[in-house]
């Protein structure tokens, strides 16, 4: 059976794990990756798993992640499932962990939904891809928690390695009957 892998991303970076983490398992497994805000219906007949991956923006998930959860969820607990999300705070490795890190930490505790595997992720920094107000709050956050506050640059925080040791642990999550 198939790997189903949904993604909430704004400006690309979680969409890029999302690929990246079904390339990985292409060997093993074949995977559909989906974007979690425009897909409507699920043959959920075909998937025996499902990773959602998901980015933060001021603070919170997009709300399609939540309503995902809630609409599919008996499909969701009858499979093999993972979480990852994606930020910045994870820039810094005491909070790249699903207990250090307050947006995940969060999100697990008020969803219905337990995944059997969960990993969080260091996002992108991109300041000339961002508009102005954008820009200058990220500028702003940055300066309070010591990052990168040169606006014409881009940095790219994700660990690669990290991303493939998690795909791999996804993968080989035993399958549940359904
Ligand atoms: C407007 C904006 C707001 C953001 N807010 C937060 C935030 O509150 N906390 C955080 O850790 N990262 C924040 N980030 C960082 C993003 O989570 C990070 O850039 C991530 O790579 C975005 O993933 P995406 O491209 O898939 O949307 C913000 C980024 C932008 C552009």
């Amino acid at each position: 059976m198939k790997a189903l892998i949904l993604f909430s991303s704004r400006d690309g970076q979680t969409r890029e794990i999302a690929f990246y983490i079904a390339n990985q398992l292409k060997e093993v497994r074949e995977c559909d990756v989906f974007n979690i805000q425009l897909i409507n219906e699920i043959d959920w007949a075909q998937y025996d798993r499902v990773l959602i991956g998901a980015s933060i923006r001021y603070g919170h998930f997009h709300p399609a992640v939540a309503k995902f959860v809630k609409t599919h969820l008996n499909a969701l607990q009858q499979r093999s499932s993972g979480f990852f999300s994606v930020n910045l705070t994870a820039r810094k490795p005491e909070k790249r962990t699903p207990q250090t890190n307050a947006y995940t930490r969060k999100f697990l505790i008020q969803s219905p939904w337990e995944p059997d595997c969960c990993a969080v992720f260091a996002g992108a920094l991109r300041y000339p891809r961002y508009s102005f107000f954008d820009r200058i709050m990220i500028q702003l956050i940055m300066r309070m928690t010591k990052g990168e506050t040169d606006a014409s640059k881009e940095v790219e925080y994700t660990d690669w390695q990290q991303v493939a040791r998690f795909a791999h642990e996804f993968a080989e999550l035993p399958s549940k009957s359904q």
